[in-house]
């Protein structure tokens, strides 16, 4: 007799979800108030390293638009995120933005941008864009206007600050990148500061003016067709208005993600985050709302504090739709982690709210070389089986690694201040095929194209069963047609050991098992019920034996149940 579950036992058993049944409700019928993104996957694309249609060795927006049947049609995610492609110099590769409104001539116009976005839309896509809320580019024309006199009108649109009497910095922050984060402009004899780049000057988010003109950055997109933003650090606008000094780190202390070199000599308490960065993102909320398609936030919340990063959502629901989940990236790869992580994170997400994951971004080491490629394929399994909206980084459905960069052909400045900190290797071009430029471009490339493109590119990995697009490509197929994959709830299964981690989704009308083996052995799972529908070591299903599941080293499967 096939065995069956008590779910609500199992809810009371599970320590993340003690109290917290009513939030696990079992009454499981589609929500009407259900949005398009928390039913997609989003794909993220960095337009430089994309496609270059015209040869000039960088990605751009014509590029894209040929490429967009890749999406649709062979890999089938449903919204791309893209990073920017606004007018800019530059200084931090499109993060450094001279005109919001504009296209930088490298991609293409706006014109194209705008057949761009009908094109993802004739496809029945999504599109989000970058939102450069915090800084914008030494050469915008604000801060031209800005840092032309002291009793210029937009003065006060940036941070500017008087010297110490010493002539020194106004305080002790410094900037992500390395250095402090004060620039002496001497012709004004004024500090501005900058969070990143000197090239990148701080907005000053406390000057209405300065809002009202970066909504209207925001709805011009927006009435051009986009469908929301990825707004970028998006907790780092609001500083201590006392501008205190962060008090200096003990000796062991660094960031949970990564060292950040001089950066963590402190204790970030003051130079980022302030409360009222709450009321900011309330108000932008309320121009996204203004909107009848439904347009959607994501922001980078850097913040692994579980409360605090939840809290941007907003205490109504009225702030960041989905702050992006930083917290499986940075957890070790065992199976306690990763539970605790998701279960936390769940159990944080505030009821209404919706989730989100991602295992990759232009910031980070690319997963297969954090990971190894075993746990890249089980990564992808989790992530596109997980409660919750998943990003994609491109080239990570190819297997792509962390490319070497050569020295002199480093591109990143953060790379330049701090050599161990670049982001070049996860920013090589898309690999489309195995001739010299990769399919990326006719000639030449901004950064060195992966040797491994011979092997690892689109074209050889379509016609291979066994490679990371063909899981990627079954992963995303099954999870398109699966309802309890979309909206499931999720819990952890009490089959989970020390080694393998195990989780259920259901609905009232579906139910499946992920088990994902986390060591270097055969595992015997104590599951009979269900099949084998998919896993990540071979295209094909299986039936469950009487015994239970074995499961091979570092093999992730999902199994269908039938719910009586
Ligand atoms: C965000 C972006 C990063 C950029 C920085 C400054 O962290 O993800 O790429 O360099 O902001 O804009």
């Amino acid at each position: 007799m096939p065995r069956r579950l008590n779910y609500r036992a199992l809810l009371l058993a599970t320590p993340g979800f003690r109290g917290r049944v009513a939030n696990f409700s079992l009454d499981m019928s589609h929500s009407p108030t259900r949005k398009w993104w928390q039913d997609a996957v989003f794909y993220q694309i960095y337009p430089l390293s994309f496609a270059d249609s015209d040869g000039d060795g960088f990605g751009d927006l014509e590029g894209i638009i040929s490429r967009l049947d890749y999406l649709t049609d062979t890999l089938g995610v449903d919204a791309i995120w893209l990073s920017p492609f606004f007018k800019s110099p530059m200084a931090d590769w499109g993060y450094d933005v001279s005109d919001h409104t504009d296209v930088d001539p490298l991609f293409g116009d706006l014109a194209t941008a705008k057949r761009m976005i009908d094109e993802i839309h004739r496809r029945g896509m999504r599109v989000i864009i970058d939102y450069l809320m915090n800084h914008t580019s030494i050469e915008h024309q604000w801060f031209s206007e800005s840092r032309s006199s002291r009793d210029n009108p937009k003065r006060d649109w940036y941070v500017w600050r008087d010297p110490k009497p010493d002539g020194s910095e106004p305080n002790n922050w410094l900037s992500v990148f390395g250095g402090p984060a004060w620039t002496l402009d001497k012709e004004t004899g004024q500090y501005y500061r900058h969070t990143f780049l000197p090239h990148q000057p701080d907005l000053n988010w406390r000057n209405p003016e300065v809002r009202e003109a970066m909504f209207d950055v925001a709805r011009f997109w927006l009435d051009l067709g986009v469908d929301g933003f990825r707004v970028d650090a998006a907790h780092q606008m609001m500083k201590d208005p006392r501008e205190r000094d962060n008090p200096p780190a003990p000796e062991e202390h660094t960031r949970p993600w990564k060292d950040m070199g001089d950066y963590d000599r402190y204790i970030h308490l003051y130079d980022f985050a302030h409360p009222d960065v709450h009321e900011a993102h309330r108000e932008f909320r309320a121009v996204l709302d203004s909107y009848p398609h439904d347009p959607v936030s994501v922001g980078e919340i850097h913040i692994f504090d579980l409360p605090e990063w939840a809290a941007y959502y907003g205490e109504h629901l009225d702030q960041i739709h989905m702050p992006f989940n930083f917290h499986l990236m940075v957890a070790p790869w065992e199976t306690s982690s990763i539970r605790a992580v998701i279960e936390t994170v769940l159990w944080h997400v505030p009821e209404g709210g919706w989730a989100n994951w991602l295992l990759g971004n232009h910031d980070e080491i690319r997963m297969k070389t954090r990971l190894g490629v075993l746990n890249a394929r089980l990564a992808a399994m989790l992530l596109l089986t997980l409660r919750g909206t998943p990003f994609l980084y491109y080239g990570d459905e190819l297997g792509m690694p962390q490319a070497e960069i050569g020295s002199g052909e480093g591109r990143d400045p953060w790379g330049e201040n701090v050599s161990y900190l670049s982001r070049d290797g996860c920013r090589t071009p898309m690999q489309w095929d195995d001739t010299p430029m990769a399919g990326f471009s006719a000639d030449g490339s901004w950064l060195p194209i992966g040797p491994d493109h011979v092997n690892l590119n689109v074209m050889a990995e379509t016609a291979d069963e066994g490679s990371m697009l063909a899981l990627y490509q079954r992963l995303l197929a099954y999870r398109r047609s699966s309802p309890v994959l979309k909206e499931g709830k999720y819990l952890t299964h009490t089959a989970s050991t020390g080694d393998v981690f195990v989780f259920e989704r259901f609905t009232d009308d579906d139910r499946i098992i992920v088990a994902l083996n986390l060591s270097d052995q055969v595992q015997l799972l104590d599951l009979v019920e269900g099949s084998i529908v998919m896993s990540t070591h071979s295209a094909m299903g299986r039936e469950i034996g009487s015994e239970g599941v074995f499961l091979g080293r570092r093999e992730g499967v999902i199994i269908e149940v039938s719910v009586p």
